[in-house]
Order: structure tokens, then C-alpha cells, then sequence
């Protein structure tokens, strides 16, 4: 049975934008109090316009994560759905200086959220990453990412026979039209999205709130944990 979210507390931690604003918000529309971070000011204040809490947390910063969460106090479900775009491109031209940065973007922050939360999340709680379908998606150019989002998702399901009171899981995305694509130039990003579409079984990117709603059910379902569920649109 999925647990109501009604006066849950709720960290999703990148939740500024994209996957994580839209986490946030359904949350939110469950009636769940929910806080964000991030480290943009203007993007958490624009969040804040929408009614959500909203803190500058930058998650690469132990020392702030730390007391950040120590000042929140206690927390029933956290999410974690950080950034980092470094590392695309073929191996043979990949810089390992750049493949090293992907992973002081994400996997070093997503970590020490996790650690710095733990204390703080009631039992019967949950977390749940945002990782990457690029994990096990086999397709070149995508190594980097698939290392960083490998590394992440191979280590849920030992979490989860480890920190028994809790449940952990992930969920991986396939293309979702967020700002993670604001790199490319518009017409470069909505072609890419037109090549992505013709070979998804879908037909189409995904859309943040679809990805959110795969999180919702996680954080919910009191028997999932310790699993990797894609939500790519057929993408793997
Ligand atoms: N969009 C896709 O196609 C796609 C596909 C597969 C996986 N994903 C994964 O989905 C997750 C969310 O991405 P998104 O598409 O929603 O991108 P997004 O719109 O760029 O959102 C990323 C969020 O993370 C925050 N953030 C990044 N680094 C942070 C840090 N060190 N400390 C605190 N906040 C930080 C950003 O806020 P600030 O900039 O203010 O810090 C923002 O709120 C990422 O892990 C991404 O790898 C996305």
C-alpha cells in the first residue's frame, strides 16, 4: 500500500529545476512539506514564488550539507537529484581531466548528501537518486556517464541491505527536456531531441513530471527498495 505523503517531510536536494523542481511540486500538490536546494539564488527564489521552501545548499560543500541538515532537523523522504553533465563524448577523445570533474559534479555531491542525511531520516523513510539510464545504455559517446551513474547505481541495493530502518532506491532517466540540455544551442538541442525520439520506443523525450511521478512511487511503496527502476521510454 503507498504511503500518503500528507505532512511528510521532504529535502530534494537539487530541486531547483528539472526532475527536481517537478519532484518538489508533486510532492507539494500531496500536501507533504517540502524544502529544496540548490546553489543558483534566481532559481531558488523562483521556486520560492511557487510556495516551496527553498535553501543554498551546494552539495559538493560537507560542511554545509552538515548543517544544513542539522538546523532541518528530522526527514521522512529525501531526494537527490543533482546535475553534472561532464563526461559525454568518445572514450578515445574523453579527457580524464573532464571524466574527473563529471564525477566532483555528481557522484562525490550525491554521496555526501546521502552520508550527511542519514542521521536525520525517521526509520520507515526513504531516499531516492536521480541517476542515468546512459548506466546501462550501451550507447557510445555516453562511457563517462555511464561510469558515473554506474558507480551510483551499483551502490543502492548494497545501501539497502546495509541501512535496514530505510529504504533506498533510484530512479534512472532516459532524455527528459530540462535545462541539464542548455548547453547545447536551441536548434542544436531540439534536433538532438528529434534523433533521441526516432530511436526511443516512445516517440519522444520524456518530460521532468514523468520522471517525478517514478520517484513518488518509490518514495511510496513501502516494499521497494534496494532497486534501479529506468523510466526512459523503451530508451534501454
Ligand atoms: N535531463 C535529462 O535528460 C537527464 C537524463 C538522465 C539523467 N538525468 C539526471 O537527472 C538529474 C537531474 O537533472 P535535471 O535534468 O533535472 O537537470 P537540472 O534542471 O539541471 O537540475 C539539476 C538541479 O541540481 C542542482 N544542483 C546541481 N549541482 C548542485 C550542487 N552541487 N549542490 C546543490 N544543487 C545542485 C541544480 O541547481 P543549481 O544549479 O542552482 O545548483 C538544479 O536544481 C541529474 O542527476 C541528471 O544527471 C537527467
Amino acid at each position: 500500500m503507498n504511503t500518503s505523503f500528507q505532512n511528510k517531510k521532504i529535502i530534494v536536494a537539487g530541486g531547483s529545476s528539472g526532475i527536481g523542481l517537478a519532484v518538489a511540486t508533486q510532492f507539494k500538490e500531496q500536501q507533504a512539506q517540502v524544502t529544496i536546494t540548490g546553489r543558483n539564488a534566481g532559481k531558488l527564489k523562483s521556486a520560492e514564488e511557487k510556495g516551496l521552501k527553498a535553501f543554498t545548499v551546494d552539495s559538493s560543500n560537507r560542511e554545509e550539507l552538515s548543517l544544513f541538515f542539522k538546523n532541518h532537523g528530522t526527514i521522512d523522504h529525501l531526494v537527490i537529484s543533482l546535475s553534472g553533465s561532464k563526461g559525454i563524448g568518445n572514450f578515445s577523445e574523453l579527457s580524464l581531466q573532464v571524466l574527473r570533474e563529471g564525477f566532483e559534479e555528481k557522484y562525490w555531491p550525491v554521496l555526501n548528501t546521502v552520508q550527511s542525511a542519514l542521521p536525520f531520516i525517521n526509520k520507515g523513510g526513504s531516499i531516492t537518486l536521480v541517476t542515468a539510464i546512459s548506466a546501462i545504455a550501451k550507447s557510445p559517446g555516453t562511457s563517462g556517464l555511464a561510469a558515473i551513474n554506474g558507480a551510483l547505481e551499483i551502490m543502492i541495493p548494497v545501501w539497502a541491505k546495509e541501512i535496514t530502518n530505510i529504504r533506498i532506491n533510484a530512479v534512472s532517466p532516459g532524455v527528459v527536456d530540462t535545462s541539464w540540455w542548455d548547453f547545447l544551442p536551441e536548434h542544436e538541442k531540439s534536433e538532438t531531441f528529434k534523433q533521441y525520439a526516432a530511436k526511443i520506443p516512445a516517440g519522444r523525450v520524456g518530460r521532468a513530471d514523468e520522471i517525478a511521478n517514478a520517484i513518488l512511487f518509490l518514495a511510496g511503496n513501502e516494499f521497494m527498495t534496494g532497486k534501479v527502476i529506468g523510466c526512459d521510454g523503451g530508451m534501454s
